[in-house]
């Protein structure tokens, strides 16, 4: 069954501070966030009506621009405020949050400074990331061909959508071979994430984690981290040279779409869904869910 696109999705899209018809929400051809990816966005998702921990993603999306060089006409507050609507009007309790801002068509050249910055947000329902069943099995990552960028050659602290670019590529070549990701190491060949979440191992009954210097710190990771350690196990934040991962016993990623998905292999090395990352995808359920679930309208 061939899926719905995704500009043919019901509702409406929250477009600089109105709402518009999901179909109208549209942006011209000449726009600079399309030819030179002027461009940030956060992934966020709601559980019982609530969208988890949205402020620190309002947050990290205006640093995100402020990296790029442009500033959101909105404040934190207004844009929280403005997902919380959008997700309300949608009419969904559990979904995913799509907030994106871009530089529009005013200038169409490398320089862009009199350019409006735009905001949208969108809303869908999308269940799981990765195959529910694959996820409970672990899925398969292969070893990507291209690395996460030295920060002195790419803003690597913003969401930033021209960062994307190598993910989807890495994504792509992965999936032809049939495996469910890729994961990319940094430019000094150290172990860096997936193509959109974080990663983490288990050795011993530790976790360890490699040291978000040139990627995202994503709020799954910090998350994560703050609930294993509410278990009283030991954490690791360090630097992971790929060898390493022969002699690990588990491991998983971590991201707001992929929530936490065990691994059970990475190019050449095998790993057990083993008690630990059971355990962590269990209490970030439990996390990401409300005391007391908010009703759709
Ligand atoms: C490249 C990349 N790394 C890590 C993450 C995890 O970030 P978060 O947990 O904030 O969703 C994401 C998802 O946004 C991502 O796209």
């Amino acid at each position: 069954m061939a899926a719905v696109p995704f500009d043919q999705l019901d509702g409406d899209i929250w477009m600089n501070g109105a709402f518009v018809p999901w179909a109208d929400a549209k942006i011209h051809v000449l726009t600079h966030g399309l030819h030179y990816a002027s461009s940030v966005f956060e992934g966020e998702r709601a559980y019982g009506g609530r969208i988890f921990k949205l402020t620190e993603h309002s947050e990290r999306l205006v640093e995100s621009a402020r990296i790029l060089g442009f500033e959101i006409p909105y404040t934190v507050a207004e844009i929280d405020d403005a997902c919380n609507k959008t997700l309300v009007r949608q009419g969904f309790t559990d979904a995913y949050v799509r907030p994106v801002a871009w530089r529009g068509s005013e200038m169409m050249g490398v320089s862009a400074q009199k350019n409006r910055i735009n905001l949208a947000i969108a809303v869908w329902e999308w269940p799981s990331y990765f195959d529910p069943a694959e996820k409970l099995k672990g899925i398969r990552l292969d070893m990507a061909e291209y690395r996460r960028p030295d920060p002195a050659t790419a803003p690597s602290k913003s969401k930033a959508a021209g960062l994307y670019m190598i993910c989807t590529i890495s994504k792509h070549a992965a999936e032809a071979k049939g495996y469910a990701d890729a994961l990319m190491l940094d430019w000094r060949g150290r172990v860096a994430e997936a193509t959109g979440a974080n990663v983490f191992f288990v050795k011993d009954g530790e976790l360890h984690t490699p040291v978000p210097d040139c990627f995202l710190d994503g709020i799954t990771r910090r998350t994560v981290i703050d609930l294993a350690k509410r278990r009283g196990l030991t954490v690791n934040e360090r630097v992971i040279m790929p060898e390493e991962m022969a002699g690990f016993e588990q491991c998983f990623l971590t991201g707001t779409a992929a929530e936490v998905t065990p691994v059970s292999e990475i190019g050449p090395y095998s790993f057990a869904v083993g008690e630990i990352a059971r355990t962590l995808m269990a209490d970030y359920e439990a996390e990401v869910m409300p005391a007391t679930a908010v009703a759709a309208e």
